[in-house]
């Protein structure tokens, strides 16, 4: 079963929209696996943003990232990146279409609210980079055949 890294960035927490983003995921269906609060400091923001370090942007993405406390979510379900790609919407929320987060809460390119890997392999690194092995937590849970065909929970 896939899993994707998602973070609340610091507007999401600031706005307390922490909670409307987290039923978004959970009334979709995914589940959580991992979840905590943290200060994304700045050695962390360039693992998590290595990509983008060298782009001229990018002092101004980890101004923002490292501004505030951020909460970092584990979800699994049957292809997770791309779902949570959907729900999240493309970066900039003036452009992003009604219906996905950034496209009903936010107006802004840097101010996005939230973040999600954008890759199987990018999720992969990028839960290695805010979880230990052990904080995420495997379960069953009893509504799952109620949301998912066996032969898609995989
Ligand atoms: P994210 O990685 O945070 O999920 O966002 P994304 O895939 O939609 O966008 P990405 O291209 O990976 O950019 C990462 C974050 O950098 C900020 N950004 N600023 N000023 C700019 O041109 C610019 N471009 C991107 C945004 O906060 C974006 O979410
Ligand atoms: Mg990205």
């Amino acid at each position: 079963m896939e899993r994707t890294l998602i973070l609340f960035k610091p507007d999401a927490i600031q706005r307390r929209l922490a909670g409307t983003l987290l039923t978004r995921l959970e009334n979709k269906g995914l589940k959580l696996v991992g979840m905590k609060m943290l200060r994304v400091t700045k050695e962390l923001s360039a693992r998590h943003y290595a990509e983008h370090v060298s782009k001229p942007f990018y002092p101004l993405l980890e101004e923002f990232i490292t501004s505030g406390p951020v909460i970092a979510v584990v979800a699994e379900g049957p292809q997770a990146v791309a779902v949570v790609r959907g729900i999240m919407g493309p970066t900039n929320g003036a452009q992003a279409p009604p219906g996905t987060i950034r496209g009903d809460f936010g107006l802004s390119r840097q101010m996005n609210l939230m973040h999600g890997s954008d890759s199987v392999e990018a999720a992969k690194r990028e839960i290695e980079v805010y979880f230990r092995p052990e904080e995420l937590v495997g379960y069953e849970t009893t509504l799952s055949g109620w949301v998912c065909a066996a032969d898609e929970a995989k």
